[in-house]
């Protein structure tokens, strides 16, 4: 296999678990305009940007607008989003990842952030880990949503890293074959079920030691195209 110089990883769903706090706002939102969705439904939005987001919610309520009201709508989810985010401490960041970003450093394996989020930078600074990533890709310098691989491409242009060298940390099918797409080595954070096409799939970042997943990856086939 590749030596693995960099690790790029998601935010939301990877290095916090934020997706309860954006179906809160969302469902908020539907509920002003008189329907409901399903926590079922809002795996769907997993890795979605936010206009995006809106827009599938509005198919599944039925409900048609034109984009200027659907800009006010999303402003106005947002701001019920960062209300709660903003009460995040560093309690809240998903098992085991601190070891693992101190590990890496000890390492010298360059680390990144690409998530389609604009709350990025904002979020990392409230759990105070923004001095672990050398290069933050989100959705406020990317144009094209997961599953394009644009935003983790460009993540390791900035680091200077090949994409064959870099490992993803993805909780978000999409966000696999955004990875794979990157010819890049995915690994998925969550179930089997759902993120099945990676190539290798961890519950969580609980006791991951960076040279044993190393040694997982060496095993596979190399880049999945
Ligand atoms: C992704 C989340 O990381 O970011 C999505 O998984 C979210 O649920 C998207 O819609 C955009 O986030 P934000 O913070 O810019 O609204
Ligand atoms: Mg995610």
């Amino acid at each position: 296999m590749k030596k693995i110089s960099a690790c790029i990883f998601d935010l939301d769903g990877v290095i916090v678990d934020t997706a309860k706090y954006h179906f809160k706002a969302w469902r908020r939102l539907a509920n002003e305009l008189g329907f409901d969705f399903t926590e079922k439904e809002n795996e769907k939005l997993k890795g979605v940007g936010r206009i995006d987001s809106l827009k599938l919610i509005l198919k599944w309520g039925g409900v048609k607008m034109d984009e200027a009201s659907m800009q006010t709508l999303a402003a106005k989810k947002n701001e019920w989003y960062v209300e709660d985010v903003g009460k995040m401490t560093s309690d809240e960041i998903m098992i085991g990842v601190v070891d693992f970003l101190d590990e890496l450093q000890a390492k010298k394996i360059k680390i990144g952030l690409g998530s389609a989020s604009k709350n990025a930078v904002p979020i990392l600074t409230q759990l105070e880990i923004k001095h672990y990533f050398e290069v933050i890709m989100d959705g406020t310098n990317v144009t094209k949503g997961k599953p394009d691989p644009e935003v983790f491409l460009k993540g390791a242009e900035r680091l200077k890293i090949d994409p064959s060298n870099c490992i993803v940390f993805e909780d978000a099918s999409k966000g696999v074959d955004a990875a794979l797409k990157g010819g890049m080595y995915a690994v998925g954070v969550g179930k089997e079920a759902d993120l099945g096409h990676a190539h290798h799939v961890i519950p969580d970042f609980k006791d991951l030691k960076f040279d044993a997943l190393e040694s997982i990856l060496s095993t596979k086939e190399g880049i999945k195209q």
